[in-house]
C-alpha cells in the first residue's frame, strides 16, 4: 500500500506514471528490452529524448529562442558550470543569499569567478526574500542569481526581481510549478527530482544567443555550448530519468500544464497554511506570509517533543517524510506537483486531530 510521501526530493511521482513504467520495463514498445538497456543512439531512445525535450518546452512555455539541455550532476554542478560559462574577467555576478541553497550557489560561484552577495537573508534567519530596493547590484554585474524557492527554509520569491541585469535562476524546487517572466532570465536550471521525475537529470534552459560567446576553454562536459550543439547527447544521457520525466511531463500536460500546477500549488499549500493560521497558535510558521513557499511548507508544533510526536503519529497515518531538514528541525511538508489532493487533505485532517489531542 502506498504512503502519502511529503519528501523534499526525490519525492512522490504520479501513480499512473509509475504503473506505465512498470508495464514497459521488460519490453519497451516491442523492442524486447527496457529503455535502460538500449543504446542512447537508438531510434527508440531518440524518440523518448525528443519528446521529453518538446514536452518540457510546451509545459514550461519556454520561448523558441531558448535551448533546453539535459545534463547530469544535479543543480549542484550548475552552481559551478553557470559562472564558468557566463562570467568573464571584470564581470562579477551578484547572488541573492536567500537561504541554504542560495548560499551554496554563491560559495561555488566564488570558487569559479568574481561573485558577491547582492543581498543576505541570514540576519533575518532566511525567513523572507528581498524587495528589489534592497538589492545591491554592482556596476558591470553580468547576472543576478536567484533561488526561486528555498527548499529548506520554505520561502519563495513571489515575484522575480525587476532589475537592470539579467537573472539566472535555480528553480530546483519549484520548476514547472509557476510560469516565469522569460524575458528577464538568461538562464534557469534545476534538478528533476522534485517536480519532474527521478534524480539524475538536471535541466538547464539558456538563451541560445549566449551560447557562442561562452567560455570555450573549459573541458567539454562543462561547456553548455557543447551540450547544446549535440542536443544533450554529447555523452550518454541519464536515459531512465529522461524517460520517466517525459511521462511526468505528459501527465502534467493532461492536467493543464504550468498554469494548472500553479493554481494547485497555491490552493494546496494554502490549505496547510490555513491549518497553521487557524490553530490558535498551536502550529507556527517562521516564514513571513508573503514569502511562504507553495512547495515546502515549514512549521512547528509548540515544542520539540510535540514535533517528534507529530511526526510519529503522522507516520502511523501513512503520512511520511514530514521531518524538517536536519539543519532547521521542525516539520516540513513538501507538496510538489505530483502530490495528490488526498495526501494534502489527509495531512490537514491529521494536523487538526493532533492539535485537538495535544492543544
Ligand atoms: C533549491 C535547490 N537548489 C539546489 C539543490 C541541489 O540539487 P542537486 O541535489 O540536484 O544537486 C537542491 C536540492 O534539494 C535545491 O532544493
Amino acid at each position: 500500500m502506498r504512503v502519502h510521501n511529503f519528501c523534499a526530493g526525490p519525492c512522490t511521482l504520479p501513480l499512473s506514471v509509475l504503473e506505465e513504467v512498470r508495464s514497459e520495463l521488460l519490453d519497451y514498445r516491442g523492442s524486447g528490452m527496457s529503455v535502460i538497456e538500449m543504446s542512447h543512439r537508438s531510434p527508440e531512445y531518440d524518440e523518448v529524448h525528443e519528446e521529453t525535450l518538446a514536452l518540457f518546452r510546451e509545459n514550461f512555455l519556454v520561448p523558441a529562442d531558448r535551448s533546453i539541455l539535459f545534463l547530469q550532476g544535479g543543480a549542484t554542478l550548475q552552481f559551478a558550470v553557470v559562472p564558468m560559462n557566463l562570467l568573464r574577467e571584470g564581470e562579477p555576478a551578484g547572488y541573492v543569499r536567500s537561504g541554504t541553497w542560495g548560499r551554496g550557489a554563491l560559495k561555488d560561484a566564488a570558487a569559479c569567478g568574481d561573485a558577491y552577495a547582492a543581498w543576505n537573508g541570514e540576519p533575518f534567519s532566511f525567513t523572507r526574500m528581498p524587495s528589489d530596493g534592497e538589492l545591491e547590484i554592482r556596476s558591470d554585474t553580468r547576472y543576478l542569481h536567484v533561488t526561486s524557492n528555498e527548499t529548506i527554509e520554505g520561502i519563495r520569491m513571489a515575484t522575480f526581481p525587476d532589475v537592470d541585469v539579467p537573472l539566472v535562476g535555480d528553480m530546483s524546487s519549484d520548476y514547472l510549478s509557476r510560469p516565469i517572466p522569460w524575458e528577464r532570465f538568461d538562464l534557469v536550471y534545476g534538478g528533476a527530482q522534485k517536480n519532474l521525475g527521478p534524480a539524475g537529470l538536471a535541466v538547464v534552459v539558456v538563451r541560445t544567443s549566449l551560447l557562442e560567446a561562452m567560455n570555450p576553454d573549459l573541458p567539454s562536459y562543462l561547456r553548455l555550448e557543447a551540450h547544446a550543439g549535440k542536443n544533450s547527447l554529447l555523452n550518454t544521457p541519464p536515459m531512465f530519468a529522461v524517460y520517466v520525466t517525459g511521462k511526468v511531463l505528459r501527465w502534467m500536460r493532461d492536467q493543464g500544464g504550468v498554469a494548472a500546477m500553479e493554481e494547485r500549488a497555491a490552493r494546496r499549500s494554502g490549505s496547510v497554511y490555513d491549518a497553521i493560521e487557524q490553530s490558535d497558535g498551536f502550529y507556527r510558521s517562521p516564514v513571513e506570509p508573503a514569502h511562504r513557499s507553495h512547495m515546502n511548507v515549514v512549521f512547528r508544533a509548540p515544542s520539540d517533543e510535540l514535533d517528534a510526536a507529530f511526526l510519529k503519529g503522522a507516520e502511523q497515518e501513512r503520512l511520511v517524510n514530514l521531518k524538517g531538514h536536519r539543519s532547521v528541525g521542525g516539520i516540513r511538508a513538501s507538496i510538489y506537483n505530483a502530490m495528490t489532493d488526498e495526501g494534502v487533505d489527509a495531512l490537514v485532517g491529521f494536523m487538526a486531530a493532533f492539535r485537538d489531542a495535544n492543544g
